[in-house]
C-alpha cells in the first residue's frame, strides 16, 4: 500500500479540513464521504469526484475504502469506530474520542480485537511549539508545580449553529469536553497525567446546561501540584502553560515561549546559600520555535504514513483516551464534591452523565 484511501464521515464543520487533508496529504486520497444532510453530500461528492453515501455503513462495504475518518459529533464516536474497525477498517477519530472515558476503553478494546488501528486527531501535538516544549521539559528536572490556562469566548449563536452543542444528551458536556480536549492532551503529554484531580465546574455567562468554565487542582504522582483552568467566556482568550522544575522554569503563553535555567539549581543553591534572602541567577530566554506543520493535513500524513509502516498511529486510542480520563475526572470531582482518583471509576462517570441528563430532560 502506498496510499490510504479514506472515507470521511461528517462533512459540514471540521469534516470539511479533512476532506482538504485527505486529497492533500502525502500518502493520502479521498474516495468516498458519508454525510446525513444530502444536498451537502451531494455538493461536495460532485466536488471532488468522489462517491457519497447518506449511510456510513453504507460507506464501510467499499472495498476501496482503507481508513474511515470520523468528524461527526461526539457521541457518535464511539459507535461509528467501532462499526469501521469490525468492517475492517482503520479509523482516524476527531478529538474527543469518546464522551466517557469508558466508551473510549471499549473503543481501545475493539481495536485490539479486530486489530485495526486507531487514531485521534490532535493536531496541536504537530505545533513547532508544542514540539519544541516537549523537547525541553526533560531539562527543567524534577516538575514540582504546573499551570495550564486557556479560554477563548464562544456566544450563544455558537451554541445555536447545532442542536447537539451544550447539552448533556448530545454532547455530554461544555468547555471540557469541546473546546478543552487539545488543551489537556498538550498539557498531560508534556506534563503527565495527575493521580487526584479536585475541580470546580460552573455555567457563568451561556444559558446552556453544561459547564462554560472549569478550574482544577491537580497532584501528581510525585507529589508535584498543578493548577488546570479552562472557559469560553474570555476575550481576548487566554494561554498559558507554566512549568517549574527543580532545573529550570518554562511559560509559554500569548506572548512567546521562554525558559529560566537557574544557576545552581534550585536544590544545590536552597541546601548551599549563606545569605538570608538571596536567590539563584536566573534569566528568562526567549526560545525559537518552528513553523507548525499544516495542521489536519499533518495529522492525515502522519496517520496514513504509520498505517502504510505498521507502526501505531502518532496519537494512538490509549494515547486519545487521556484527555477523556482527565475530562471526565473533573467533572466527576465538580459534581460530586470530592477528590477524585485516577483512573475514574467508570461506573460512578457513567451514573453521573446519566443522572445530569435526566435532570436536564426535565
Ligand atoms: N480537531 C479540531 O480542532 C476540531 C475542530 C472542530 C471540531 N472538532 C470535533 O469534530 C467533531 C465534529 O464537530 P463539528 O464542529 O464539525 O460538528 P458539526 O455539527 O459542525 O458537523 C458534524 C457533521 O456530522 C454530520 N453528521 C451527523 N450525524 C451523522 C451521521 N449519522 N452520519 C453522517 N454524518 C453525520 C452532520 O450533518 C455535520 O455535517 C466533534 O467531535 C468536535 O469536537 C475538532
Amino acid at each position: 500500500m502506498d496510499k490510504v484511501r479514506f472515507g470521511v464521515v461528517g462533512i459540514k464543520g471540521v469534516g470539511r479540513n479533512h476532506i482538504t487533508a485527505a486529497k492533500e496529504g502525502a500518502a493520502c486520497e479521498l474516495v468516498a464521504i458519508a454525510e446525513i444532510d444530502e444536498e451537502a453530500a451531494k455538493k461536495a461528492a460532485e466536488e471532488h469526484g468522489v462517491r457519497y453515501f447518506l449511510d456510513y455503513h453504507e460507506m464501510l462495504k467499499m472495498d476501496e475504502v482503507d481508513a474511515v475518518a470520523l468528524a461527526t459529533p461526539h457521541p457518535l464516536h464511539k459507535e461509528m469506530a467501532i462499526a469501521a474497525m469490525q468492517a475492517g477498517k482503520d479509523v482516524l477519530v476527531e478529538k474527543p474520542m469518546s464522551v466517557t472515558v469508558s466508551e473510549a476503553d471499549e473503543m481501545v478494546e475493539a481495536s485490539r480485537e479486530t486489530k485495526r488501528k486507531l487514531g485521534v486527531v490532535f493536531q496541536h501535538r504537530t505545533f513547532g511549539r508544542n514540539q519544541t516544549i516537549k523537547k525541553l521539559i526533560p531539562e527543567l528536572g524534577e516538575i514540582y508545580r504546573t499551570v495550564s490556562v486557556s479560554s477563548g469566548m464562544r456566544a450563544m449563536s455558537y451554541y445555536k449553529s447545532a442542536p447537539w452543542r451544550g447539552t448533556w444528551k448530545d454532547e455530554g458536556g461544555g468547555v471540557l469536553i469541546n473546546q478543552a480536549p487539545h488543551q489537556l492532551d498538550i498539557f498531560q503529554w508534556q506534563v503527565g497525567m495527575p493521580r487526584r484531580v479536585l475541580a470546580w465546574t460552573r455555567t457563568l455567562r451561556h444559558d446552556i446546561t453544561v459547564e462554560d468554565l472549569a478550574s482544577a487542582l491537580l497532584e501528581y504522582e510525585n507529589g508535584a501540584v498543578g493548577y488546570l483552568h479552562t472557559n469560553v467566556i474570555d476575550a481576548p482568550g487566554r494561554s498559558l502553560l507554566e512549568v517549574c522544575g527543580n532545573r529550570g522554569f518554562l511559560i509559554s503563553d500569548n506572548f512567546g515561549l521562554r525558559v529560566a535555567r537557574p544557576q545552581p539549581t534550585l536544590d544545590e543553591y536552597i541546601q548551599a546559600a549563606t545569605g538570608k534572602f538571596g536567590r539563584p541567577e536566573a534569566k528568562w530566554e526567549e526560545v525559537e520555535f518552528e513553523q507548525s506543520r499544516g495542521r489536519h493535513t499533518a495529522v492525515f500524513e502522519d496517520f496514513a504514513r504509520a498505517l502504510i509502516e505498521g507502526k501505531e498511529p502518532p496519537v494512538s486510542a490509549e494515547e486519545g483516551r487521556k484527555s477523556v480520563e482527565l475530562m471526565n475526572a473533573i467533572i466527576l470531582s465538580s459534581k460530586r464534591e470530592k477528590v477524585v482518583e485516577l483512573p475514574v471509576d467508570r461506573e460512578e462517570y457513567d451514573g453521573l452523565l446519566a443522572e445530569l441528563r435526566e435532570q436536564e430532560a426535565k
